[in-house]
């Protein structure tokens, strides 16, 4: 699987990786492999507002009200799109036109197949050394593992800041460190050659680092990416998931997510192209589309990549996201950088972020706690289960497209609020105990991805279903909470 011509010094990386040793020029820094983390590294971001509710490194497209309180009662809003709507999130003309012809208002005229005549790359299958940035999160932990378990080399950095629980991130870290572990017990049995290493490090994988720090800290990832090279295991490959999330937050504090969301990412493409990455894929969000208000019915509904509603983002966080995918269109043009953003739906399952909403749904009806539903049930949303992100995500990588916008949905026609519910009192085995509230002026009925380009260009086939999909997470909940 290894290649000269794409990882030249990858060979002689796994006997040298065992020399691995702190950075001469930080203590900060410390390794995976049996040491400790610092607790100067282990900080918190230091942007505190009392106002900000929601300071998290994780990008993913589904939020509850309730992030910044902790009563029985969860507060939920599902609107078609990413996240929460306020109320002063609205498009009133963008509305008014999309009544009349959608595709038309939303598609520029000649853009709409632009990427249909562009080649179909296939997988890279060599070996890559993935930098993944927000690894401690929700995708973040499920995407390192994914990568550990095919035998990639992956460093996570993460600033483990306190949106939410900061033990769920460690515990995210040890399932990851687990993983690793098992996986490299695996390979050992296999090639059933006795441990030759005295065993102090039996459940240590090598391939793995962790990091604990922001991205905006160029000292940090210089050490990281020089200590990469110096070991032979230069960094070929980025994944950029480490964002401020978060509608409503982003109104209250937009400074925070212009420099976690901004000046993050474009230190990370600094060093992208300092480095000679060989390929960027980043997290977008299904946010940019904003909302689309159509009249009850189903049609034009679903959200291409070349719709000019994104040009109108409706939250700062929203214009965070669209405001790097043009960055790294800069960065693509003027370095020839490779560069795919990745716009997520509504990211569910197992170890899900607890504020968002099918998370709060599950563990609300598992304790018999109420739930508040906006509206009758009717409004619809695209789901989509982690694995199938991380399936997208590591079919991204392995494609190095020059540069692409892709949406990573689940696919489906989408599901209603009641459909949702009732999977999850049907798996739970609880009646919800339901609390209507009147629909919010602006909650819009149904929309989706289309996912069309993530099939052509990524042989991207979402395959978990709501029903599979809700099963398996229910039952993670079960376990690590019954
Ligand atoms: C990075 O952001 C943190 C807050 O998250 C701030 O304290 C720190 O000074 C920043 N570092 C750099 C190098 O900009
Ligand atoms: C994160 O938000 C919480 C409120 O939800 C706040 O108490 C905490 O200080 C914030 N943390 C940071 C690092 O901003
Ligand atoms: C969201 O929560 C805030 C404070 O908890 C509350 O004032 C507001 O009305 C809630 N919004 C909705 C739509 O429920
Ligand atoms: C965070 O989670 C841990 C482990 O579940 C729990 O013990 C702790 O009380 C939680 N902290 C907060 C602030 O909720
Ligand atoms: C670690 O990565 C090397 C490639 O550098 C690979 O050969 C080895 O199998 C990996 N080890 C584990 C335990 O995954
Ligand atoms: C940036 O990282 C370096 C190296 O780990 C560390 O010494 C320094 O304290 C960090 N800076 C900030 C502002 O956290
Ligand atoms: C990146 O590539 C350029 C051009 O091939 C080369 O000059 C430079 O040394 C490389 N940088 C690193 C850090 O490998
Ligand atoms: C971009 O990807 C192609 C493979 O598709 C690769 O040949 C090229 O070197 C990459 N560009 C950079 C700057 O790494
Ligand atoms: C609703 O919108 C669709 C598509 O925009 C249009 O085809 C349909 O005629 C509209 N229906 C009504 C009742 O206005
Ligand atoms: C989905 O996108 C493809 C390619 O851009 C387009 O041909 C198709 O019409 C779109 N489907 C819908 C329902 O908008």
């Amino acid at each position: 699987m290894i290649t000269e011509s794409a990882m030249p010094k990858a060979r002689s990386y796994a006997s040298s990786f065992l020399l691995v040793i702190l950075l001469a020029t930080s203590n900060y820094i410390s390794l995976y492999r049996g040491m400790r983390l610092s607790s100067d590294c282990r900080r918190s971001s230091t942007i505190n507002s009392n106002t900000l509710s929601a300071n998290d490194t994780l990008t993913t497209n589904f939020i509850s009200n309730n992030s910044n309180n902790d009563a029985t009662t969860a507060q939920i809003i599902i609107d078609s799109n990413e996240e929460s709507l306020a109320t002063n999130l609205r498009r009133p003309q963008q509305q008014l036109h999309l009544q009349h012809d959608t595709q038309s208002q939303l598609s520029s005229s000649s853009s709409s197949s632009s990427w249909s005549n562009i080649p179909i790359l296939p997988p890279n299958n060599n070996l890559k050394v993935v930098l993944v940035t927000g690894g401690a999160g929700f995708i973040g932990s499920h995407v390192a593992t994914a990568l550990l378990q095919r035998g990639d080399i992956v460093i996570i950095i993460d600033n483990m800041n306190d949106y939410y629980n900061v033990s769920i991130k460690e515990s995210n870290l040890e399932w990851v460190k687990e993983a690793a572990a098992a996986e490299r017990k695996r390979k050992t049995m296999d090639s059933s050659i006795a441990a030759d290493n005295n065993d102090e490090d039996e459940n240590n994988n090598p391939n793995l680092s962790i990091y604990y720090g922001d991205i905006n800290n160029s000292t940090l990832l210089s050490a990281i990416f020089d200590q990469q090279d110096q070991h032979n295991a230069p960094i070929t490959h980025i994944c950029h998931l480490a964002a401020r999330a978060g509608v409503r937050p982003s109104i209250r504090n937009p400074h925070i997510y212009i420099r976690a969301n901004i000046m993050g990412t474009l230190n990370i493409l600094d060093f992208a192209r300092r480095y000679n990455v060989t390929n960027v894929v980043m997290a977008s969000s299904s946010s940019v589309y904003g909302e689309v208000i159509n009249n009850g019915s189903n049609e034009g509904s679903s959200f291409s990549e070349e719709m000019h509603i994104a040009d109108t983002p409706l939250s700062p966080y929203a214009q965070t996201k669209r405001s790097v995918e043009l960055l790294s269109y800069t960065y693509h043009n003027l370095y020839q950088l490779n560069i795919t953003n990745l716009r997520f739906f509504t990211v569910y399952g197992p170890r899900g972020r607890p504020d968002m909403a099918p998370h709060v749904f599950i563990s609300n009806i598992f304790r018999g706690e109420s739930i508040e539903q906006y509206g009758d049930g009717k409004s619809s949303r695209d789901y989509t289960y982690i694995d199938d992100v991380v399936n997208g995500v590591v079919r991204s990588l392995d494609r190095s497209y020059p540069y692409q916008i892709i949406n990573v949905g689940g696919g489906s026609e989408g599901t209603t609020l009641s459909n949702f519910i009732g999977l999850v009192e049907q798996h739970v085995g609880t009646k919800a105990k339901i609390v209507q509230r009147p629909n919010q002026m602006g909650d819009v009925s149904h929309t989706r991805a289309n996912i069309t380009k993530a099939k052509m260009l990524l042989g991207y086939v979402p395959s978990v279903s709501m029903e599979e999909g809700v099963r398996r997470t229910v039952q993670w909940y079960k376990e690590t909470h019954g």
